[in-house]
């Protein structure tokens, strides 16, 4: 199938459009590159050996995206463009609702239009809030305790495109709630390049490895976890861009919404060790105040994907953290 990725130059974005041209798909990329570059894309193209198609546009520019549906003609989509960092959307709430909901808005208004109704959301484990229980099942409640705006944007998104599939015949959405995207591509081609510093943990820590910053500071070491440092459920990006391309496989009429993790859950300073091991050296680290809103501990149970998408994570900690090495080692300013 062609598949439009809006978003994909972006970090997950890269490595689903590796995963679906692998898989004999074609992917049609869609980025306004306002948190990515084109040589991302170039890369992309490294790694399969040919051309990828590439438009540079906002999608809240419906004329635009009209365009382009009208010439690359896709099958199906998948929306991944969007602002993702949590502490921004604290900020600067405004941009966040604006560029997250009226982007998706703009894109299925468009799909409508052209009888396009096969579409994968990227959503967030942020949905869940405060956990309920553990390990988190899709039928856990969402929206307890969600602490920014940009986790209020994908329970949001969820909502719409519920609605709008209620409303309008032939619809067939997959909700995918990701879990902690780690790694990188193992060619070491592709992999997250944020801009200043990076809020996430992997990033963080192997820019420690590579001399680019210091010190890690680990968040808080009196949780009720197995060290007392938070506990997350980290999957490699390429089983996530895999699962995207299982949920394309398995769309069916409607809304089905998927955890996409592994299921396990790996502590701060576990991270950092495995890191450490990847590296080939012991990485520093000091003990800070708690993170606001973060969470003691948070893992999915993959269950319903394993069943209904034949899908299931196959990478480990160790895998991610070899692979983020090779990524932040050859390219130490990421893209350039
Ligand atoms: P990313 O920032 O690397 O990729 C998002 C891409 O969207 C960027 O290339 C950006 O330029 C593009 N974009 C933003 N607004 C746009 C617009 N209006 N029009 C066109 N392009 C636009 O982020 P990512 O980590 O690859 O995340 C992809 C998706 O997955 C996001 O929706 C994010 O919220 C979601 N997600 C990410 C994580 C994570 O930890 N990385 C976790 C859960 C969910
Ligand atoms: N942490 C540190 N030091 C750092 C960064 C993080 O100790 O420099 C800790 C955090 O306290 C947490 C763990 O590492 O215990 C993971 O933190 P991340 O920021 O990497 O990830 P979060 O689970 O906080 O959030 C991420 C994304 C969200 C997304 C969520 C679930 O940032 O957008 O995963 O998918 F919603």
């Amino acid at each position: 199938m062609r598949i439009l990725l809006t978003g994909g130059a972006g970090y997950i974005g890269t490595h689903i459009a590796v995963s679906l041209s692998l898989n004999g798909h074609e992917p049609i990329i869609v980025d306004d590159l306002s948190n990515s570059c084109k040589s991302a894309v170039s890369r992309v193209e490294e790694i399969l050996g040919k051309p990828v198609s590439f438009h540079e546009l906002d999608i809240r520019d419906s004329t635009g995206l009209n365009a382009i549906f009208e010439t690359e003609k896709p099958q199906a989509v998948i929306h991944l463009a969007g602002l993702k960092a949590v502490g921004e959307s604290v900020a600067q709430p405004l941009r966040y609702y604006d560029t997250n909901i009226n982007s998706t808005i703009s894109l299925v208004k468009v799909m409508s239009d052209h009888g396009v109704r096969r579409l994968i959301f990227s959503s967030s484990a942020t949905v869940y809030g405060d956990p309920e229980y553990l390990p988190l099942t899709e039928e856990a409640c969402v929206g307890l305790g969600i602490s920014n705006p940009y986790g209020w944007t994908k329970f949001m998104i969820e909502q719409i495109l519920r609605d709008l599939a209620a409303a309008e015949d032939g619809w067939q959405i997959s909700l995918l709630r990701y879990f902690n995207p780690v790694g990188a591509h193992e060619s070491g081609l592709i992999g997250e390049d944020p801009n200043g510093i990076p809020n996430n943990l992997m990033p963080f820590v192997a820019q420690v490895a590579a001399g680019r910053r210091e010190c890690i500071r680990v968040f808080g070491q009196d949780y009720d976890t197995v060290d007392g440092t938070g506990v997350r459920d980290y999957i490699h990006v390429m089983d996530l861009a895999e699962g995207h391309v299982s949920a394309l496989n398995h769309l069916v009429p409607g809304v089905a919404t998927y955890n996409l993790g592994t299921g396990t859950g790996s502590s701060v300073l576990e991270i950092i060790e495995a890191f450490g091991q990847a590296c080939g050296r012991t990485l520093p680290y000091e003990i800070v105040d708690r993170r606001p809103g973060d969470l003691a501990s948070t893992y999915c149970s993959p269950e319903k994907a394993a069943q209904e998408l034949q899908w299931k994570a196959s990478r480990t900690i160790e895998d991610a953290c070899r692979d983020s090495w090779l990524w932040q080692s050859t390219n130490p300013d990421g893209y350039l």
